[in-house]
């Protein structure tokens, strides 16, 4: 969480801070600010609240420079104020940083720097670090970094400019991301690339432990003790158009109506229309004989269906698990585990947590992850990318749909190795896959209906949802959905455990919505359905299989597909449900309270 962005160069770099800034905003929304070198000293511009506000604060008061750098805060040490806002300096403003991350040892450290004079202004953890570069600092800014970062326990990327040395830029990480912006014109670190996109392709993906020092033309990475580190240009494929809106009024009504295109990237070079398959060079042990898919939010939800198909087609026992209650479970890793990680942005700190743990175990590590060059991405041992492209809405949306798609395609690989299932039943899944962008087509025409339910369930304080089987996992994922940006209470349940107790919270028109779609265990959700009627409850089914709609006072009709694909399109209504509900409202669709998009501290 927070996002960083810095400029050395020959053009203004306030613009650049602020552009880099707007897409970065998604990792954190309770303030932003800027440092910039203005050829005499540091100006600091900082406000609480969206970058808007820190927009309007440098109209009034403008600045400019050729150096700077940039933060949007995702408060985790220190209530959103102007105070704990980044930059933070030193004593005489001479020193500024910005970062992301934590740092745990800061009472330690904040302890030590008392010891030797220093005072502190915020209520941060990261003031320590413009604090212990000042001790160290000598007269060579990178050297300072290198001793204050051997002094941190944590996490962290940091971006530092000083006004002794303003002919060069600063930066170091560790488990937060980081990269690097290559230009004619200078450089520039950012925490993700979208930041950077509009002035460049050519970037360096730093890793852990890599410190840069950026002048206006060059760029130098080392490790601590300044051992010089060759880096690799990498050339970012996607647009800057598609980290824009399109003319859709929200990023997540935008990312929506992408699915059926991402699904098809995600397909794209694995199965072709012939029916063959290939996983990229992923390749399974026959000594693997129990997968741990780990993950967190909606990437956890895609990996309890993706259990469900692994478990159903290459009758590979998987268990399905939160990254943070994973690594500190004990969990049973020994030779004949495997573990894959689900993560859209790869930089999720509990999963890269676990993905570290398993290798340090010895176990292997398959990655599902959208975001090219991430830290899970290069960190495990085997990554298949989904390709959707740059998410830029907190609530998960084509992510979730396109790790469906990998979860069915692992499932199916696997089978075939394992020859556990017909050869034309996974040809008629396969079939059912390359089809599956024209079923989210037709997923997505139940828009008018859903817009209209949503608007007469908006005023709810509480709504749950009801499943069996997947049915009950897409009824975890859209009340997860429906809750972050509505911040309407809602649960979902599975809808045999009803009878014992979630049922007694049902009363005169509770709003229940359940979603079907598998034709064996219809009628025991119906039954399950005409309890909760009995007791007043207000029903709603998403479904593509009742035969009896008696008990329900509005139906929604989802695509039919094999159950097993189910999930995949079903989701879409749901999706937008939550999105009319949050606009109904008239709350923030793409930048819900409390939340960011990288959850990057555990
Ligand atoms: O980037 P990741 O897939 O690792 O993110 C995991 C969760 O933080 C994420 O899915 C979150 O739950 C979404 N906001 C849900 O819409």
């Amino acid at each position: 969480m927070c996002g960083i962005v810095g400029y050395i160069g020959s053009k203004n770099a306030v613009d650049l801070l602020i552009n880099g800034l707007e897409s970065l905003e998604y990792r954190g929304y309770d303030s932003a600010g800027i440092a910039v070198f203005d050829g005499e000293k540091i100006n600091v511009k900082k406000e609480k609240g969206r970058l808007s506000g820190l927009r309007e604060l440098i109209d009034k008061n403008p600045v400019s420079g050729k150096l700077g750098i940039g933060h949007t805060r995702w408060a985790t040490h220190g209530v959103p104020s102007v105070k704990n806002s980044h930059p933070h300096t030193n004593s005489d403003g001479s020193i500024a940083v910005v970062h992301n991350g934590i740092i745990e040892n800061h009472e330690a450290l904040k302890d030590f720097l008392r010891e030797n004079g220093y005072t502190f202004k915020s209520e941060t953890d990261t003031e320590v670090i413009p604090l212990l570069i000042d001790y160290y600092y000598d007269g060579d800014l990178l050297s300072a970094v290198r001793k204050t970062a051997e002094k941190l326990d944590g996490s962290y990327a940091i971006g530092v400019i000083a006004s002794a040395e303003p002919d060069k830029l600063v930066a170091v990480r560790k488990d937060s991301p980081l990269i690097v912006g290559l230009t004619d014109n200078g450089n520039f670190i950012a925490s993700d690339i979208p930041a950077i996109l509009s002035e460049t392709r050519d970037v360096y993906l730093l890793n852990d432990g890599e410190f840069v020092t950026l002048t206006k033309d060059n760029v130098f990475v080392c490790d601590i003790d300044a051992n010089p580190i060759k880096k690799e240009i990498y050339k970012v494929e996607f647009s800057a158009q598609a980290s824009q809106k399109d003319g859709y009024d929200h990023f997540m009504m935008k990312e929506i109506h992408e699915q059926p295109q991402a699904i098809r990237n995600t397909l794209r070079g694995r199965l072709d229309k012939n029916l063959g398959l290939t996983l990229d060079n992923i390749e399974f042990s026959d000594k693997i004989q129990k997968l741990y898919i780990v993950a967190c939010g909606t990437a956890y939800h895609a990996g309890l269906v993706g259990k469900k198909a692994i478990e159903k087609l290459a009758k590979l026992p998987c268990e399905v698990c939160l990254a943070s209650e994973f690594r500190y479970g004990e969990p049973l890793i020994n030779d004949s585990t495997a573990v894959l990680v689900v993560s859209q942005s790869g930089e999720t700190a509990d999963t890269l947590a676990v993905l570290r743990m398993a290798k340090k175990l010895g176990n292997t590590v398959y990655a599902i992850t959208n975001v090219v060059g991430s830290s899970v991405a290069r960190e495990a041992d085997y990554v298949f990318y989904t390709y959707a492209g740059p998410e830029i809405a907190v609530a998960s949306t084509k992510a979730y749909t396109t790790q469906l798609a990998a979860f069915y395609l692992f499932a199916v690989s696997l089978a075939e190795k394992r020859g556990t299932v017909s050869e034309n039943k996974l040809d008629d899944i396969k079939n059912q896959l390359l089809g599956m962008d024209a079923v989210i087509e037709k997923a997505l025409t139940r828009d008018a209906e859903v817009k209209a339910l949503a608007e007469k369930i908006a005023k709810e304080h509480d709504i749950y949802f009801l499943g069996r089987g997947l049915d009950y996992f897409i009824a975890l994922e859209a009340s997860l959905k429906l809750k972050e940006i509505s911040y309407i209470h809602s649960d979902a349940y599975a809808s045999g455990e009803l009878k014992h107790g979630p049922i007694a919270l049902i009363e005169d028109g509770t709003v229940v919505i359940s979603i079907c779609t598998d034709p064996e265990i219809s009628n025991k959700l119906n039954s399950n359905v005409k309890e909760v009627t009995a007791r007043g409850a207000v029903t709603v089914g998403f479904t593509s299989c009742l035969s009896d709609t008696s008990a329900y006072s509005e139906v929604i009709e989802l695509p039919q597909i094999d159950p097993l694909l189910a999930p995949l399109p079903a989701i879409i209504p749901l999706q937008l449900l939550a999105y009319y509900v949050c606009t109904a409202k008239g709350y923030d669709v793409d930048k819900p309270r409390n939340l960011a998009k990288s959850v990057t501290v555990e």
